[in-house]
């Protein structure tokens, strides 16, 4: 038994690598990655009424990931041969093909390396036998640095696409020296980064606005929206 948390993982980390069991046969992590973007996603069980609705709606989305360069893997606290057969109910009830690997974390070891459980000790048994809440969510990008966190309750089923925005946003942001503005999505205006000058601006963005000194927005020339 691990008693002793690893240090939280924090954005700019880099993602801990490990070896492991997946229903598309062992991995390890950082290979997996390789040169691509990962959105890896836990649950603390199998056969859990929100996890089935959230791996249902992940495996049909994920032509729209690949479109991006983005690997899906999920991760249960589950042995793989239990995988296999929740697979089969979630696809039924969703009408998907779940073809990405899914993790099987029965020890809960990658869950306690990635900190995704709660305030309980590491083993994390609760009177019900469920660990909680392993319910997170981490963007990964190709150089295996930790981009985004997200941790839901149990209660709360994830949004797809709002994961898929945050990929959306990641990507144009590295691509362009821009940020993102609240809600937005792809073909929105976007903010020119503080570190470029009005001068600079002007030359990337000839469209741009000042708003504000601090708040100064623009469309993004066409042939750079990097998700169209
Ligand atoms: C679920 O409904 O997916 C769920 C239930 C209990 C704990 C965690 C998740």
């Amino acid at each position: 038994m691990v008693d002793k948390r690893p240090e939280p993982l924090r954005l700019g980390s880099i993602a801990p690598n490990f070896d492991a069991e997946t229903t598309k046969g062992p991995i390890n992590f950082h290979d997996f990655i390789g040169n691509n973007w990962v959105v890896l996603f836990s649950h603390p069980e199998d056969f859990t009424p929100v996890c089935t609705t959230e791996l249902g709606a992940f495996a049909k989305l994920e032509p729209e990931f690949t479109r991006r360069g983005v690997k899906l893997i999920g991760l249960s606290a589950n042995t793989i041969d239990s995988h296999g057969q929740w697979i089969k109910d979630i696809d039924e009830i969703s009408g998907s093909n779940l073809q990405f690997p899914i993790i099987g974390d029965k020890q809960r070891q990658v869950a306690l390396a990635y900190d995704m459980l709660d305030h309980q000790d590491a083993t994390n048994v609760d009177s019900k036998g469920i660990a909680f809440t392993i319910r997170s969510v981490f963007v990964i990008d190709p150089k295996k640095t930790i981009r985004t966190i997200l941790s839901y309750p149990a209660s709360t089923g994830r949004n797809t696409a709002e994961v898929l925005r945050i990929v959306d946003s990641l990507q144009t942001g590295d691509k362009h020296r821009v940020t993102t503005p609240i809600n937005w999505v792809p073909g929105d205006d976007v903010i020119v980064h503080p570190s470029v000058n009005n001068d600079l601006a002007k030359d990337l963005f000839p469209d741009f606005k000042i708003i504000k000194p601090y708040l100064r927005v623009t469309p993004l020339p066409k042939e750079k929206t990097s998700a169209a």
